[in-house]
């Protein structure tokens, strides 16, 4: 049965200047929204707030049903670490360490295990003793998804993921995030450039004029 994941309601958010106003938004279990606009629009901010980590200035976001921003600080470290995938636009891993003690990392904070079928699919499994050091950057951005996906997340943010993969690639790892929501109660909040792929999603959004503008 679909539930309700995230629900945003009135965002309003300003640095320098407002990114947005009354922004409206609602993800369900294996529903997947697509997030498009310009560079400097807001994307990564909306995303962030979305996720826990910038308070907006004005509205409020249901996650999981609690009302995210009025948690302690435990209650959103521990959303953090058992509930909320992120992949960012720019990855961060353990240079040092090989791609599984990365993966490790994440599954033992979490609890959880990576599923060997996952590092398949992600073309990655011949890596994991590699040095994160001597990756290419597709690869490291493969590694850093399946350690976001060894957690098994109720929610997955994921900023450009695709940016720097070529397309081949680019659909194996966008083919294992939506099966990932399919196969689990999780949903997707994906940004992206790439039209085609925002085209894929369930929803599309486009941030414009301050305004995010609901397209499908
Ligand atoms: N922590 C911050 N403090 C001040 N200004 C910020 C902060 N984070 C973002 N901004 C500003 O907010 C604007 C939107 O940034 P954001 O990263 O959300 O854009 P974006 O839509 O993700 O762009 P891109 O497509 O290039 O990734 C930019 O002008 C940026 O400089
Ligand atoms: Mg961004």
């Amino acid at each position: 049965m679909s539930q309700l994941l995230l629900e945003a309601t009135h965002i309003t958010h300003s640095f320098d200047y407002t990114l947005f106003t009354d922004v409206n938004f609602t993800l369900a279990s294996h529903q997947s929204a697509a997030i498009v606009g310009r560079s400097g629009c807001g994307k990564s901010t909306l995303l962030h707030i979305f996720s826990t980590f910038i308070e907006p200035n004005k509205g409020s976001i249901t996650l999981f049903g609690k009302d995210l921003y009025s948690l302690d600080d435990n209650a959103i470290e521990a959303l953090r670490r058992y509930d909320i995938g992120i992949i960012f636009q720019f990855h961060y891993l353990f240079k040092g360490m090989s791609a599984m003690e990365n993966i490790e990392v994440a599954s033992m904070l979490s609890g959880e295990t990576i599923d060997d079928d996952i590092l398949e699919k992600l073309e990655i499994k011949e890596l994991m003793g590699q040095r994160i050091g001597d990756l290419s950057g597709g690869q490291q951005q493969r590694v850093s998804i399946a350690r976001v996906l060894s957690k098994k997340p109720r929610i997955i943010f994921a900023d450009e993921p695709t940016g720097n993969l070529d397309k081949e690639t680019a659909k194996l790892v966008m083919d294992v995030l939506f099966e990932y929501i399919q196969s689990t109660d999780a949903g997707l909040i994906l940004v992206t450039h790439d039209e085609v792929l925002a085209a894929h999603c369930d929803t599309s959004f486009r941030l414009e004029d301050k305004v995010l503008h609901k397209r499908a």
